[in-house]
């Protein structure tokens, strides 16, 4: 059993994840976090079902090794791709990115024609059009998905409003203006970070951020569970967050920086296999 007091272990295959992160620290600001960021072996995103189903395995027993009291799968492509190995061997609530993405895309929608991005171990497994299909009891709704697998490198290299990020955004979206969604899921951890760009491209869709929604849809989740911390009194300015990486990249604290907007400290690597 665990009890209110316990962490918020959340997972991605690197840095991506502190998206998902940072949305969960503003809308569950009182909770404690641990933070695990498989950096040794990132990318994920074309990666075999295979690899990624044992990555998975170790990251989620790492997470329970640490007693938290929530998994967040932040990855998309483990959310996409694992979340069944993540499901079997966990003994708390697991929360993935696919399904509040695809509510609140089904809300948002208006046209009926939604739009998914992601890396290609994402899109190619079906797995938010799958969701998709299934949420919406296979109503008449649109769904088209696209990879684009250079926008992880092109964030991370903090190519955030570059020339040449733009230009890449313009070929990868194309499709989406002629296809004329309403709504676009941004499938990825990284993705967040290009919005800006996006709704230039696409200056007449609405964006899903699955780290947004995933961290309100925790906030019910957990506060029905009764595991929610009470925020009485709370009045940290810092969030309490324990960061665990595989590997300590040159790049990490510029990189927290672009994710987070703040310093982190006391990063401990650790070895998973
Ligand atoms: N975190 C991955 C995702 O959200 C992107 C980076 C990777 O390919 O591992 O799918």
């Amino acid at each position: 059993m665990r009890d209110k007091t316990d962490k918020i272990g959340i997972f991605d295959s690197g840095v991506g994840g502190l998206s998902v992160l940072k949305q969960f620290i503003k809308y569950l600001p009182f909770e404690n976090y641990i933070y695990l960021g498989d950096t040794a072996r990132v990318p994920y995103g074309n990666k075999s079902a295979e690899t990624i189903k044992k990555y998975a395995e170790e990251c989620t027993e790492f997470l329970i090794s640490k007693k938290v009291k929530l998994i967040v799968v932040a990855c998309h492509t483990v959310s996409s791709v694992a979340i069944d190995v993540v499901e079997s061997i966990s003994d708390v609530p697991v929360v993935g990115m696919i399904n509040p993405a695809i509510k609140s895309a089904l809300w948002t929608t208006r046209n009926k024609k939604i739009g998914i991005i992601g890396t290609r171990a994402t899109i190619t497994s079906m797995a938010y059009q799958n969701a998709l299909r299934r949420e919406s009891k296979n109503g008449d709704y649109e769904v088209s998905a696209k990879s684009c697998p250079l926008f992880v490198p092109l964030v991370e290299e903090g190519f955030i409003n570059h020339p040449a990020t733009k230009l890449i955004a313009n070929e990868y979206l194309a499709e989406f203006s002629s296809s004329g969604i309403d709504t676009l899921i941004l499938g990825c951890t990284h993705y967040p970070l290009l919005s800006k760009v996006i709704s230039e491209i696409l200056p007449d869709v609405e964006l899903i951020d699955s780290g947004e929604q995933a961290a309100i849809f925790s906030l019910r989740l957990l506060a029905e569970k009764n595991l929610l911390l009470d925020d009485n009194g709370f009045s940290s300015v810092r969030p309490n967050v324990e960061f665990y990486l595989t590997d300590l990249t040159i790049n990490f604290p510029e990189i927290v920086n672009i994710f987070l907007g703040f310093k982190v400290e006391n990063v401990q690597v650790v070895k998973l296999t």
